[in-house]
């Protein structure tokens, strides 16, 4: 494995692969690594050539400082983790890299109602910063498909619009959500919680799951509600609980009209912020 912290030695490499029309791989994270992300970087590894993933804790889309303060940070154990799993190339670049001084690297791409809702709404700012590096790491890495989580299912659609938009060369593959054996969708900030917080916060997969069967017999509103009132427990604090068209992400009003049916969840508990969803249909 090789590790890069410099876009010009990256791209000597990747040259090579290009070279021999070898189908290049991307995975982007912000580090703290865990089989979440060893699951996209094992996707890209059975179905590309050469797989790249970038470890950077990117500034720009966190919309509060403490968060980005507080952000894990495990660079060695990632380093091995990313060895041990067989991935071909590191980039853990600086900020002055990524973000050089008179360089504009802004995505002016409007986004429209998929960035309105749900994080958009909570987060401000959020998935400029996501598109922004996002775009600036394929424009150096200039792979043939790109992994991302369903666990952040916006952030996808968001991406995966951007690459249509632009008309980038690169396949957007969504990848499934990887749980704690109590459900628990793993997030690099599940480090920050306690383990009887983590035990408690399984209540979001459960109130995910409650929803699906209540949306057998209940209208999307009212599933939503009750949804909403079963995590509203101490020590919880959920901030929306959606079922929404998941190409659109717009509310839906019944089951039958939308292909595909998304329930999106956030919620806080010990001063961290967790999302996650489950596809109801599609
Ligand atoms: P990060 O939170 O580190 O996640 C990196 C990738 O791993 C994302 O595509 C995310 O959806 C995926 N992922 C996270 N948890 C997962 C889980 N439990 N199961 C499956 N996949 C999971 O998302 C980001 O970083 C950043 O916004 C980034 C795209 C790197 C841009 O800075």
């Amino acid at each position: 494995m090789y590790l890069f912290k410099k876009i010009s030695t990256l791209r000597q490499f990747l040259e090579h692969y290009r070279n021999k029309n070898r189908l290049i791989g991307f995975v982007p994270t912000m580090g703290a690594l865990h089989e979440g992300h060893l699951s996209l970087v094992r996707q890209s590894l059975e179905t590309t050539q050469c797989t790249v993933c970038s470890i950077f804790v990117n500034p720009t889309q966190f919309n509060e400082s403490t968060d980005l303060e507080k952000y894990p940070r495990t660079p060695a154990k990632d380093l091995t983790m990313l060895y041990e799993v067989g991935c071909h190339a590191v980039f853990m670049p600086s900020a002055e890299e990524v973000y050089p001084p008179g360089l504009d690297t802004s995505v002016n791409l409007d986004f429209g109602a998929l960035a309105q809702p749900m994080e958009g709404r909570f987060r401000p700012g959020h998935f400029h910063g996501v598109a922004q590096v996002v775009k600036r790491l394929l424009d150096i890495v200039e792979p043939g498909r790109l992994f991302m989580g369903q666990k952040d299912y916006q952030q996808f659609l968001i991406i995966r619009y951007m690459a249509e938009a632009l008309s980038l060369p690169t396949e957007v593959v969504m990848c499934p959500i990887v749980r704690e054996k109590n459900g628990l969708a793993m997030s690099s900030r599940n480090q920050r919680l306690s383990p009887e917080q983590r035990e408690q916060a399984a209540a979001l997969y459960q109130a995910l799951r409650h929803a699906s069967r209540w949306a057998e017999e209940f209208p999307p509103r009212e599933v939503e509600r009750k949804a909403l009132e079963q995590l509203h427990q101490p020590g919880l604090e959920p901030e929306y609980f959606q079922l929404v068209d998941g190409n659109t992400l717009q509310p839906v009003e019944d089951y039958e009209s939308p292909a595909s049916i998304i329930a999106c969840a956030a919620l806080w508990t010990g001063g961290v912020r967790l999302i996650d969803n489950l596809i109801l249909k599609g």
